[in-house]
Parts: structure tokens; sequence; C-alpha cells
């Protein structure tokens, strides 16, 4: 998701969720889009919802779902939720929806009701996602569906919202020139620092809550997606989570097993492992995924692959002679917009995030390291750039603008309490870096939760099981660098009749790749509830290392695109258009 990476708070902990925003000259910019990469701006999507001229404030929250026209041809609704669930006529929430209205009338035999959609986080916004791609979702899934993305409470357009500052200005001197975080192994003192920074972040989130901090959690929010399926006259929810969707996904099955119509978890992190607090085995197959990139690059030649090398081992050690030299000498960067410096942190940062989504990023991440290789770090510095902070003088221009401390807030309210001691952070980071050689850039997700309110821990926790009214889908990919397939099997087991799909590919989320295979399968599950045979294994479409001949690379997709039909072909082109964009980060926070 994207535009002006904005520095967040939490900065340590903000390892690689950039969130950007539109430029300032959008009239859009009032509800400012946020998202996690630069890819977006400037895109024809984007640029049709910066010609809108609507205002979430113009509609007041209800009860019923009343939808008021918005984004084009799209409809948004604020929808009033109890803020506490366990005291229903006490205070309330809005929640905010944008809705990607249905091919086919609702009065139309044919119309399947809403899926809702929940593009990670915690902290990302259903609202950017659905507004921005739900055009191609609803490509892959077919006419009959409303697409409907919705703000998770706390964030974004929905209220209240968790926001640890002030304001703008307060947040953006926070997070400083460690905006874009540090790898934990930058410096000695670069997790004693976060630790530091952690412990004011908790101070800062009880301090500055006006009593609604407690009820940001998946709990709560698993209740509100009840009653926006609800507010819709159904009873059974249609689902398509990805990455922390999984959880509040796995969560809705498990609270509420007897209202599942169609549900998808795509990107499946182990809950149990998430609400302990653990952030322990999310990193299983990372190392995996930047494998893919080192062997992708050897076998694509010097044609294919910028950084190639002809074997993976001085591959390798070219990597670590540039990790070496930014070291020892960070590069200063100006560019024609903006400046910066292009170091050791930055780097391992854009490596790690590029895991996320290898088909869009891996060619990109070739040229920056070849760049370096030559001393040069502007492609690296590009690829994480962060545009100068403008300060908006009139704050009401901001207040539905998505931060980062959000996220931060849900994964510390559902877990479990951690201890504030330094000593229990040395000893995380040392298990975690046993088993990953991606601990500099994870350990700082916890820190927020350090020195965090001591609210009572009440809500839903699993465990996760259930004999749902319909059996649910999970998909996982081959190589997913968080959430690894070992976790959608894991989570699998608990729910009687599901089904874990396979996609033969690195990246995050079924989406970061091109597989028809995949994506007939997810269409077929919501259009006849159809499930994949165990054990099914998609291949994928698209070259990780997009071949330099790109007449033959045209000429062998118009041949596969002559033998597909027309509808094949359709969702083909809507999942390349997504696979381009979506980068949907776990957590959204860091
Ligand atoms: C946008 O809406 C405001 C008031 O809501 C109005 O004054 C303005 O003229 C509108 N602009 C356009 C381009 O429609
Ligand atoms: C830290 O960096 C050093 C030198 O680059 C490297 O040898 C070591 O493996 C790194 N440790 C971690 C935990 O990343
Ligand atoms: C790391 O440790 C955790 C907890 O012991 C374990 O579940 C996980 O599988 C380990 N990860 C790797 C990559 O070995
Ligand atoms: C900066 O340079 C790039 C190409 O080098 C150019 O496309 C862009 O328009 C320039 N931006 C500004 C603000 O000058
Ligand atoms: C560094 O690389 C950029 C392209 O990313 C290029 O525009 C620039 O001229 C290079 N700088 C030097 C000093 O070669
Ligand atoms: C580190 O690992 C050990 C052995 O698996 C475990 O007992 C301990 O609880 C872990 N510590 C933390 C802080 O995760
Ligand atoms: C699911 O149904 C089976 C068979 O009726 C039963 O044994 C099991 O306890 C049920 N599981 C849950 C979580 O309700
Ligand atoms: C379900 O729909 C797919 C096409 O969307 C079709 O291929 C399949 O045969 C259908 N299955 C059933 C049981 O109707």
């Amino acid at each position: 998701m994207v535009w002006r990476l904005t520095r967040i708070v939490a900065c340590c902990l903000s390892l690689f969720a950039v969130w950007f925003f539109f430029s300032e000259e959008s009239p859009y910019a009032k509800y400012r889009v946020q998202g996690q990469t630069g890819q977006l701006v400037g895109d024809g999507v984007f640029k049709a919802l910066a010609k809108d001229n609507f205002s979430w404030e113009s509609i007041s929250p209800t009860e019923e779902l009343i939808w008021t026209d918005c984004y084009s041809d799209n409809q948004c609704a604020r929808l009033k939720v109890p803020l506490d669930y366990a005291n229903p006529d006490g205070t309330s929430a809005a929640i905010a929806m944008v809705r990607i209205h249905s091919g086919v009338p609702h009065d139309s035999a044919s119309y399947r009701g809403p899926i809702l959609i929940n593009p990670g986080g915690p902290g990302g916004s259903g609202v950017d996602f659905v507004a921005r791609r739900g055009v191609s979702l609803s490509t892959i899934v077919g006419p009959e569906f409303d697409i409907v993305g919705f703000d998770p409470r706390g964030i974004g357009r929905s209220t209240p919202k968790v926001s640890f500052f002030a304001n703008r200005a307060e947040r953006e001197i926070w997070s400083g020139a460690d905006a874009n975080g540090l790898s934990m192994n930058a410096s000695v003192d670069a997790l004693s620092r976060a630790w530091a920074r952690g412990i004011v972040d908790g101070q800062l989130a009880g301090e500055r809550d006006d009593g609604s901090l407690r009820f940001m959690n998946t709990d709560q929010t698993a209740r509100d997606m009840l009653r926006i399926v609800q507010g819709h006259g159904h009873e059974k929810i249609q689902y398509w989570g990805f990455s922390y969707g999984s959880i509040l996904g796995a969560s809705f099955a498990s609270m509420f097993p007897e209202h599942v119509g169609r549900l998808v978890i795509d990107g499946v992190a182990d809950s149990e492992n998430y609400f302990a607090s653990e952030w322990s085995n999310n990193l299983i197959d990372a190392d995996k995924v930047w494998m893919s990139f080192v062997d992708g690059c050897v076998t694509a030649g010097p044609d294919g692959c910028a950084f190639f090398a002809p074997t993976a081992t001085e591959l390798l050690s070219n990597v670590e002679k540039i990790y070496a030299s930014l070291r020892a000498r960070p590069i200063p960067i100006r560019t024609n917009t903006s400046f910066g410096i292009a170091d050791y942190s930055m780097l391992r940062r854009a490596i790690f995030a590029s895991l996320y989504s290898p088909y869009a990023q891996f060619p990109k991440l070739a040229h920056a390291l070849s760049d370096l290789s030559k001393g040069n770090g502007t492609a690296l510095f590009k690829m994480s750039e962060t545009p100068a902070f403008e300060c908006g003088c009139d704050p009401s221009q901001y207040r539905f603008e998505s931060v980062r401390e959000a996220g931060s807030a849900v994964l510390c309210n559902d877990g479990k309490r951690i201890s504030p001691e330094y000593e229990g952070v040395v000893a995380h980071y040392e298990n975690l870096s046993k088993n990953s050689s991606w601990a500099d850039v994870w350990e700082p997700i916890r820190m927020t939760c350090l020195a965090w309110p001591d609210f009572p821990k009440n809500h839903f926790q699993g465990p996760f099981i259930a004999n749902t009214s319909f059996p649910v889908l999970l998909i996982g990919n081959t190589a997913d660098p968080v959430t690894p397939l070992w976790a959608a099997q894991k989570m699998s087991n608990g729910f009687a009749g599901s089904v874990v799909l396979t996609q033969d590919s690195p990246g995050h989320c079924s989406l970061a790749a091109v597989s028809l295979c995949t994506h007939k399968h997810i269409r077929q599950y919501f259009s006849n509830g159809t499930l994949p045979g165990p054990g099914t294994v998609c291949t994928v479409d698209d070259p990780l290392f997009p071949t330099s001949d790109l007449d033959v690379d045209a000429n062998e997709k118009a041949q596969v695109a002559l033998t597909l039909s027309q509808a094949d072909r359709a969702l083909l082109e809507a999942v390349r258009e997504l696979a381009k964009t979506f980068d949907v980060r776990f957590p959204t926070a860091i």
C-alpha cells in the first residue's frame, strides 16, 4: 500500500513497514490513503480517488448501514457499533467502510452478498485497500459479490482512533532520523535504544489514552465484522483476509463458527504464537525466500539479474562485502527531491521488505545491490525513500490519516503481557537470532508492548478450534517470509473440514505472485463452495526474474493467453495488476 512515507513513532519498531501518504496537492489528502510501498503513486486507481470530493465527516455513524456515494463509483458508510460489546449501551464507535458494488443488482437472483476484506496489519486500512484494489478483487471472485473494505476499529477513518501523540509534528520529531527503523545489529546500542524507546511508547500510550484504547483488539473487531454482515441482512460471513487478516479470520471462525459462509485466510500466521506475544516462529521460511533471490539471480544470468554472480556463494559474499562497506562508510545521498544516508540498516530493511513481494521487488533489489557494489547508494535510497515531512496547518485535515501506532496498539492489546525488563528483551533477541538470520529486523515488533498499560486481558485469545458452518480455506506459500506454510497447516488442524491450498512461490500471501490456479480455486470456493482437494499445490504463471528477452516473454504470454477463456484472461490480468502492487506487511506496525 503508498506515498509519502510517514515517519513513525515507534520507529524502532517499525522496521519494515513504511507508510506512505499521497502527495499534498491531492484534495484527497484530507483523508490520506496510507500504505507500505511507493509503487502506487500516480497509479490509475488512486488518481481517480484524488478527484473525489468526498468527506467522511459528512457521514453520521448509524446502526443500520446507510451508503453514501464516494470515490467515483463506490459507496461509503460509517457503522455505529458498541465501543465495548460487554457494555452494548455504553459509548459507541464508528467503523468506516467502502464498498465496490456487485456487478449484478442486489435484487437479482445471482447476487451473493458482501465479501469482507482485511488487508493485514494489524493496522492496515481496508478502506484504502478496497478503494484502490477492490475492482481487481471483484474480478477474481466474480461479479455476484460486493467487495467491502473496512478500517478496523482504532484505525484510519474508524473512530475513536488510536493516537499516542499530541499532533503530527510530535510524532514526527519522536521518530526522527530513525524513521525507517534500525537493524538491531547496526550498532552496539541499537537493541538497548529500541528497548528504551519502546518503554516511552508504552508510557505515552497509557497517558494519552482517552479510555478507548483497551477496546482496540481483534476480539472486538471480529464482533464488528459480524455487525457488518448483519447490517447487510446476512447471518454468515464471506471473508478474505490476508496476513494479520488470518488471525482476525481464525478468531472470527472460532468465536462464531455458526456464522461462517465462506472464509479464506491467506498468508496464515500461527494465532497462538501471536496471542502469546512470542513472534518467534514467523521467520521459519524467510531464508528460503532470500535464497530464492540468490539462486534466482544466479540462474537468471547477467542479462536477467543486475547483481548476477556465477555461484550462490559468490553472490552471498558480494552481499557481505556491501554490508561491511556500508557499516564502514554509509553513503551520503542527495536526490533532486530529498536527502539522507544509505546505510547498513537501510539495506537490511530493504532486503527484508523485498522478501514480501519478490516478483515486484527482486529486480529492483538486484539493481540496487549492483549499484551499491560500485559505491552508488541512490537506487537503495529510492527503494526506501522518505519524503520530507510537511506539517499540515489545519489538524482537521489529518483527522483520518492512518498512524503507525494503531497497529502496535492492536498487537499489544491482543498479546500476553511481556516483561519490561531489558534482560527479557535480550533473551528474546538471543533466542530469535539463534534460529533466524532476520532477527535484527524482527525483534522491534514487541517493543511498544513492554510498558503497555495494564489492561485486563479478558478478550478472546483462542483456542482456535471450531466446527464451522462452512469449511475454511487456508492458503500458504511454499516460501513466505513471515507466515510460513507450516502455520497454515497448524491452524487448519483446528478447523474441521478446512483445506490448505499451497502456492508454490516465494512471497507473502497468494497475491505476491501470479497464479491462475490459486485464484481460480478462490473464485470457485466463493462462487459455489468447491474446496481444492487436500494437498493441492498451485504453480505460478510469471517468472521471478523476467527474461531480458522481452519479445520471447511477451510471445509466451500471448501463447498462454490464447488458450485461456475470456474469463480466465480477465482473472489473470486482475491478479497481475494486484501482484504488481500487493505489499501487505505483517505486522504493519513494524
Ligand atoms: C467540494 O465540496 C465542497 C463542499 O463540500 C464545495 O464547496 C466544492 O465546491 C466542491 N468541489 C468540487 C470540485 O465539486
Ligand atoms: C551482525 O552483523 C555481523 C557483521 O555483519 C554478522 O556477522 C552477524 O551475523 C550479524 N548478526 C545478526 C544477528 O544479524
Ligand atoms: C525458532 O524458535 C521457535 C520457538 O522455539 C520455534 O517454534 C521456531 O520453529 C524456530 N524457528 C526456526 C527458523 O527454527
Ligand atoms: C527528479 O528527477 C527525476 C529523474 O531524474 C525526474 O523524473 C523528476 O521529475 C525530478 N523531480 C523533480 C521534482 O525535479
Ligand atoms: C547513481 O545511480 C543513479 C541511478 O540510480 C544515477 O542516476 C547516478 O548518476 C549514479 N551516480 C553516480 C555518481 O554514478
Ligand atoms: C528462550 O528460549 C528458551 C529455550 O527454548 C526458553 O525457555 C525461553 O523462555 C526463551 N526466552 C524468551 C524470552 O523467549
Ligand atoms: C466438532 O464436532 C465433533 C463431532 O461432532 C465433536 O466431537 C467436536 O467436539 C466438535 N468440535 C468443536 C470445537 O466443537
Ligand atoms: C464450481 O464452479 C466452477 C467454475 O467456477 C466449476 O468449474 C465447477 O465445476 C463448479 N463445481 C460445482 C460442484 O458446481
